[in-house]
Formats: C-alpha cells, structure tokens, sequence
C-alpha cells in the first residue's frame, strides 16, 4: 500500500467510525437514569450521578436525563459547573417532540430546532424558550422542584 493509498484509506475509515461512535455516544449518554426520587413534585437525585469513570480517570458528564413517570416528557440537567446546574423539559416548545439532548446544545428530530444550554431557542422554527426548574443542591444532592 502506497502513501496515497493508505491516506485515502484512513480518511474512509474516519467518515465511516466517527459517526457512528458519536451515535453510540450518544445513545449512552442520553439514556436517562433511573436512580432518583420523586416526591410531590420535588425530584431529588445524587449529584455523582454526573460521574463517571473514563480511562482511570474520573470525569463529570456534562448533563443526564431523568423521566419520571408522572410527567410526560424527559427533563435534562446540565452540570455547567460545580456551583451550577440547569434543569429543562425536553418538550420542543414548536410543535411537542421530544428534542434530543447535546454536550452543546438540545436539538429537535421533527423540524430541526435548537436551543442553547440556557434553554434558550438559537434556531427555529420554535420560537419560545424551553421550560425551566428551578433547581438547588448541596453537598450530596440536587432538587428540581417541577
Ligand atoms: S416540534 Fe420541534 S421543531 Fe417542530
């Protein structure tokens, strides 16, 4: 195999694998965790569910996903930093899909909308802002009032 050869071959297996590691990926991480409480409308949830172990090293998961059965639609919360968090229904405030949440953004498979991590819409057609919870924590746990 020459040079030429071996370069378009590499570049092949990258279009090939890349995304569908990033599908995987993604797949993993927006599977919403079953692990939390939720009691008159209050969700309680440990915060090292946003841990994970990666290589020996342990990381934090930039958001999770919980879908309480008392609600119709999924709630993300992003781990903006350790002093932050940031709770949204998953509901696309365009027509009700349910949008598909992101490292970076949340977007809808119906019509294409995004919203940024403030809940806010950075692409139509939806034109409202996401729903948000109001959200504290301390040491151990998090709570998302709905
Ligand atoms: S339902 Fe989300 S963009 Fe239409």
């Amino acid at each position: 195999m020459n040079r030429r050869s071996f370069i378009k071959s590499s570049c092949k297996t990258c279009i090939t694998v890349l995304p569908i590691y990033w599908l995987v990926q993604a797949c993993q991480i927006t599977k919403p965790i079953t692990n939390f409480q939720f009691i008159q409308g209050k969700i309680t949830l440990k915060k090292n569910e946003f841990l994970v172990q990666k290589n020996n090293q342990t990381i934090y998961k930039k958001f999770i996903v919980i879908k309480p059965e008392q609600i119709d639609f999924p709630i993300v919360i992003y781990r903006v930093n350790e002093q932050q968090f940031n709770a949204y229904s998953l509901k696309c405030t365009h027509q009700g899909c349910e949008l598909t949440p992101y490292d970076i953004a949340m977007v809808c498979p119906c019509h294409g909308a995004e919203f940024n991590l403030k809940g806010e819409v950075t692409s139509g057609p939806a034109e409202t802002d996401l729903q948000s919870y109001p959200i504290i924590f301390d040491n151990e746990n998090i709570y998302i009032q709905l």
